[in-house]
């Protein structure tokens, strides 16, 4: 039996030149077995003509908000209620800004704003429309409310530029497709995964701390339960909300994080270690306050435990991922630390550059593991961790 099988596909079109691609897209869908119902945007028969997709897809193409005769067939909401997923791909600027801010004044704006099944993008535009801050910003807002952004890919564009912004082949989206609506690939799976900072107390109220604000490691939280994962996150402090699906464990400092691990990690099957740990903590902390009365003060430093270390050396360790924040030669030290700690894989982040690691919304990754690795570009957290995920869900699947 196909994966795609008696699955309902509600799939969008919006008005950009690759919205010829969606022909290929529901031929591919209608082959393996999928039920398509196709949805176009006014702007989007300039580009391809609805009969080309009702012959596709078998299905009469819905383009009107009001339109009687087929509203009687299948009223909008129920239409969005119909489906296991809606996909828009194309999904152009405008449609992608109409999403973001919740706007009603097309057909396909109203279902997906009134759907509860969930929504994927395949965005398709002009590299500089890709990279102008207010889409960024949008795709952000989607990402944050969970909407799935599938795309775009770099390369040669109709206008002529190279550069991010043209959509996903339609086999590519199909892969896509097919993964979503398939139970969660990590279902079953034990992940734990520490994340944020740590704080290490000097007196009652200072601390030893860094920049970490937590979005990393809780993004690859929530992506890894979106995969089905049943995850646990030992949590420095941050002031993020706990995502969907996620246990959390708020810990605060370094030796407080290696017992939370430590206690659960025989429980576990994949290990991530996204917390910026303290390296060092104060070799006793004061009782009281300490009072300005000195003009140098100086604070005594011991080692913290290195948690990672410690998993990645356990006879029956899981399947394990660190981190490592560099400022120089990021690959070259991070292979380094791979070996060192003897993970099964490192996700290394230049920490001193304009954009990207601590506290940015944005990040990029070096991933290396035993013979192979890969570079996951500049992105915002959300999608580079579903990124990140699906490496780490084809190497844990090649261990096992
Ligand atoms: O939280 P954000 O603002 O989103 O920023 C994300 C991030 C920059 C914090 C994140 O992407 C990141 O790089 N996390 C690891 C930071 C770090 O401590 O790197 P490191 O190179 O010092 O440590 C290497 C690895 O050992 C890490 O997996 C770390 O979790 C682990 N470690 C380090 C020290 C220690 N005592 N115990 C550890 O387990």
């Amino acid at each position: 039996m196909s994966l795609l099988e008696k699955k309902r596909v509600l799939l969008g079109v919006t008005g950009g030149i690759a919205a010829y691609k969606a022909a290929e897209l529901v031929r591919l869908l209608t082959r393996a077995k999928a039920e398509v119902q196709v949805v176009m945007t006014p702007a989007a028969s300039n580009f391809i003509t609805p009969l080309t997709l009702q012959a596709l897809s078998g299905r009469s193409v819905r383009q009107k908000m009001f339109d009687t005769e087929q509203e009687a067939v299948m009223g909008h909401i129920d239409l969005a209620r119909w489906a296991d997923l809606i996909l828009v791909a194309p999904a152009s600027a405008d449609f992608i800004s109409r999403l973001a801010v919740g706007m009603a004044n097309d057909l396909l704006a109203t279902l997906c704003l009134a759907a509860t099944t969930p929504i994927a993008l395949a965005p398709a535009m002009n590299r500089e429309m890709w990279q102008n801050p207010a889409t960024q910003a949008n795709i952000q807002t989607l990402c944050h409310r969970g909407t799935k952004i599938w795309g775009p890919a770099d390369g040669e564009q109709a206008c002529g530029e190279i550069g991010p912004g043209r959509m996903l082949e339609p086999d590519e989206l199909l892969e896509q497709i097919k993964h979503n609506l398939s139970p969660g690939v990590l279902h079953g799976v034990r992940v734990l995964l520490t994340a944020g900072p740590t704080r290490e107390p000097i007196d009652p109220v200072r601390y030893v701390g860094n920049r970490s604000s937590g979005r990393m490691g809780y993004a690859l939280a929530s992506a890894f339960a979106a995969e089905g994962a049943l995850v646990t996150m030992i949590s420095g402090p941050v002031s993020l909300d706990t995502p969907e699906g996620v246990q959390r464990v708020d810990v605060e400092t370094a030796v407080e994080m290696e017992h939370a691990v430590g206690s659960r990690v025989e429980q576990c099957d994949i290990f991530v270690a996204c917390a910026a740990v303290a390296d060092y903590r104060c070799d006793g902390v004061a009782k009281q306050k300490i009072k300005k009365l000195q003009e140098r003060l100086e604070l005594r430093l011991i080692r913290n435990p290195d948690i990672l270390r410690q998993v990645a050396a356990n006879e029956a360790a899981p399947f394990t991922v660190g981190f490592a924040a560099e400022t120089e030669r990021v690959a070259e030290q991070a292979e380094q630390k791979r070996r060192a700690k003897g993970v099964d894989m490192i996700a290394a982040n230049l920490v001193a550059g304009e954009r990207g690691g601590f506290e940015s919304d944005e990040n990029a990754l070096t991933v290396l593991w035993e013979g192979g690795g890969s570079e996951l570009p500049m992105m915002d957290k959300q999608r580079l961790a579903q990124s990140l995920v699906a490496l780490i869900i084809s190497k844990y699947h090649e261990k096992d």
